[in-house]
């Protein structure tokens, strides 16, 4: 038997998952590690830091399983996207890596909307809005900020990126990660001209593009050897984190879209052609399957809303005696409405200012209402998220995943309140078992993604909406308009 890996390089942690060349998931091994914060919204990170832990979890799944020393055959990783890495003209890291969470560049999202003319204008050539987290933002930071280091950058690269350099000696980057830059032509799939042109930068500090089942190179012999690689093995250009997320959670096809119910959440949908005008208010990136883009929503705060409730006034109680208060509560929790916007919101309203709001509370309201309008006020932003990804990805087939989606009251209510059947898989590897089956596709161990899907991707549930869907529809009416009323408020406080 031959094996693959899928390497899903995050923020906090790397996890390895060994995969057989038929798409079964055999194990995983993870190391954890921690980004800098530091004043200013700085949050930067070393990547020797990813390299060095990257080789140790590889290293820890071989161990675990010896019969796949030496015939791993493909290797490929998805990556916490937008994080910047400087390199010099020797391949050298002259820097830590800004991440996709650090703040720091609102003077150079404004710079970025009055040299491109305007958000229009903008979107008409990357497809999307210019915010913080992006790439390109980073890139004229340091060109104003540290300009003996822009000096020095020979390639800006992601981090994923960089542990594929470290494997093969090949610079290269692939179309999802590349659309996160906000230098990249979503539409015509390759560096914008024009964007590199009114910003003044040369494409020369670009890498080659690939396309993510595209081969970034060879893995050099010793690597392969001391971490435990077959000698020949390919390194397949992966894909950003969200990409490879989607292929892990089934979809490989028109039609498909995924809820993720994580720390944050995510509406993801397939797209295979633009028939509406593109506004920016989703983001539209190259997806890991060929010629094919993705719509993506994103709330800064899902799960996050109720492990702070718990964290905050529950901590005494488990989250199956939470989700029980939760489930004999009433659909709509007696008139309290809860606004999930703990960190300000990105879609569909990218507000810095919006925070947490628990609107409608009575005297007669206990733990159970308030619990449950938590869990219904993240189910309004998902159908907030879900509904910019329809403008762009028709949809007949949703799944469901991540921490909120284990929860049975609360995987019923974004049923409800999506107003959409939804099917639980049995896959929970998101990330990394995208990254192996793109390495399992790109490798050519299997022939495309529908098949690699069919061999390994099974439904184990399916959540139909109830008679509450109706009702729902109201309250989220309200729900809307609580955030409206508010908005100059939030920028008050
Ligand atoms: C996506 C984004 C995050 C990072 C996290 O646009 O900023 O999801 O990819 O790793």
């Amino acid at each position: 038997m031959d094996y693959v890996l899928g390497i899903d390089l995050g923020t906090s942690g790397v996890k390895c998952l060994l995969v057989s060349d038929e798409g079964n998931i055999l194990g995983s091994a993870s190391k954890s590690y921690k980004p800098d914060f530091g004043d200013g919204g700085y949050v930067e990170q070393d990547p020797s830091v990813w390299w060095e832990n990257t080789q140790s979890a590889i290293r820890d799944i071989v161990d675990k399983f010896p019969e796949a020393e030496g015939k791993i055959k493909a290797l490929s990783c998805s990556g916490q996207m937008h994080s910047s890495v400087f390199l010099d003209k020797d391949g050298s890291v002259i820097r830590k890596a800004i991440l996709w969470n650090d703040t720091r560049t609102t003077p150079q999202v404004n710079e970025i909307y009055e040299k491109a003319g305007g958000l229009e204008n903008l979107v008409g050539m990357v497809y999307n809005k210019a915010l913080e987290g992006f790439t390109l933002p980073k890139i004229l930071w340091l060109r104003e900020n540290e300009p003996e280091n822009f000096a020095r950058v020979d390639k800006v690269i992601m981090p994923k990126d960089y542990i594929n350099y470290m494997l093969t000696g090949n610079i290269k980057t692939e179309v999802s990660d590349a659309a996160g830059t906000l230098l990249f032509d979503v539409k015509n799939s390759c560096w914008s001209k024009d964007m590199l042109e009114k910003m003044d930068l040369s494409e020369d500090i670009l890498p080659e593009v690939i396309q993510s089942t595209g081969v970034v190179g060879k893995v050099i012999s010793e690597t392969a050897k001391k971490i435990g690689l077959a000698e020949d093995a390919v390194i397949i250009g992966g894909g950003a984190d969200n990409s490879c997320a989607a292929v892990g959670n089934g979809v490989v096809a028109k039609g498909q879209a995924v809820l993720s119910v994580g720390t944050s959440g995510t509406a993801i949908g397939y797209v295979d052609s633009i028939d509406s005008k593109v506004t920016g208010d989703v983001h539209l990136f190259n997806y890991s399957m060929p010629d094919s883009l993705y719509a993506m929503g994103v709330m800064l705060c899902a799960g996050e809303a109720l492990n702070w409730l718990k964290r905050t006034f529950f901590e005494d109680k488990s989250f199956d005696e939470i989700n029980a208060l939760a489930d004999k509560a009433p659909a709509g929790s007696n008139g309290i409405i809860f606004l999930p916007y703990l960190f300000g919101e990105r879609c569909p309203y990218s507000d810095a200012n919006a925070r947490g709001v628990f609107f409608g509370i009575s005297g007669a309201a206990g733990a159970g209402e308030m619990i449950r309008s938590v869990m219904e006020g993240v189910a309004f932003g998902l159908k907030d998220l879900f509904s910019l990804v329809t403008d762009f990805a028709p949809v007949d087939e949703v799944y469901i995943t991540g921490g909120g989606a284990k929860s049975k009251v609360w995987g019923q209510i974004i049923s409800d309140v999506v107003g959409r059947e939804l099917k639980v898989l049995n896959i929970e590897e998101g990330p990394s078992f995208g990254a192996a089956l793109i390495a399992l596709v790109g490798s050519g161990m299997c022939p495309d993604f529908q098949t690699a899907k069919g061999k390994s991707v099974k439904v184990i549930k399916t959540i139909k909406p109830t008679e509450n869907v109706k009702k729902y529809e109201d309250i989220h009416k309200l729900y809307t308009e609580l955030y409206k009323t508010n908005k100059e408020l939030f920028a008050k406080l």
